[in-house]
């Protein structure tokens, strides 16, 4: 049984301008009082865990330590399943220290140049965590394939070679809204907010 939010401030333990963007959103309709950990000096810490859930626990739990605040933390990335599920929880890392997502998505499109098969799944794990150590995770998915070149500017990361199940367009042509209600994301938000939130 996750531990309910009654109130008070949350801190997001995310550094990735875009998802603090999606995530501010997501949580608007909640009331809660959220601030980053951007905004409160603390460090990033290295994701050294090997799945999306314990990379997300690693960062929420570092953060409520430090801030001695309830912390929420978002690990995600996209599973191409042709490519031995990769980038996977090296999303970020595949962008290298100048976050080229260009160069990331470009060296997906060839991996997959001779392979039929372009199934790929956007993961979100979310962990929240709480100074006294006490950790509640949710994970969701959304599945789709990866088209043969980037379409679209809307979204951020990998959202241009992405097209979901059921739509003819790729998260990058996507208006932010509807990506919000369909989203990996929004998935694992839904889990989190009816675990923690609703009566
Ligand atoms: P991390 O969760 O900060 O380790 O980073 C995950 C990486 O996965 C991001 O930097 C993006 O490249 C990618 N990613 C996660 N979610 C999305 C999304 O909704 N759209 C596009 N790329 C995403």
């Amino acid at each position: 049984m996750a531990r309910r939010f009654e109130s008070g401030k949350l801190v997001l333990a995310s550094h990735n301008p875009g998802k603090l963007k999606e995530i501010v959103e997501l949580l608007a309709p909640y009331g809660i009082d959220v601030v980053s950990a951007g905004a409160l000096g603390l460090p990033e810490p290295e994701e050294t865990e090997t799945t999306f859930i314990g990379n997300a626990r690693l960062k929420a739990v570092a953060a409520a330590t430090a801030a001695s605040l309830p912390a929420l933390a978002d690990d995600s990335g996209l599973e191409v399943m042709a490519i031995d599920r990769d980038p996977g929880i090296y999303s970020a890392r595949w962008a290298g220290p100048t976050k080229d997502f260009g160069m990331a998505m470009g060296k997906v499109l060839d991996l997959l140049k001779d392979k039929d098969d372009r199934r790929a799944r956007f993961v979100s794990a979310l962990a929240l965590a709480w100074p006294d150590g006490h950790c509640d995770e949710f994970e969701g998915d959304v599945w789709g394939e990866i088209v043969v070149a980037p379409r679209g500017t809307k979204g951020f990361g990998y959202d241009p070679i992405f097209r979901p199940d059921g739509y003819d367009i790729t998260f990058g042509e996507m208006d932010p809204q509807k990506k919000h209600e369909m989203s990996h994301r929004a998935v694992a938000f839904r889990q989190f907010v009816a675990a923690c939130f609703k009566s």
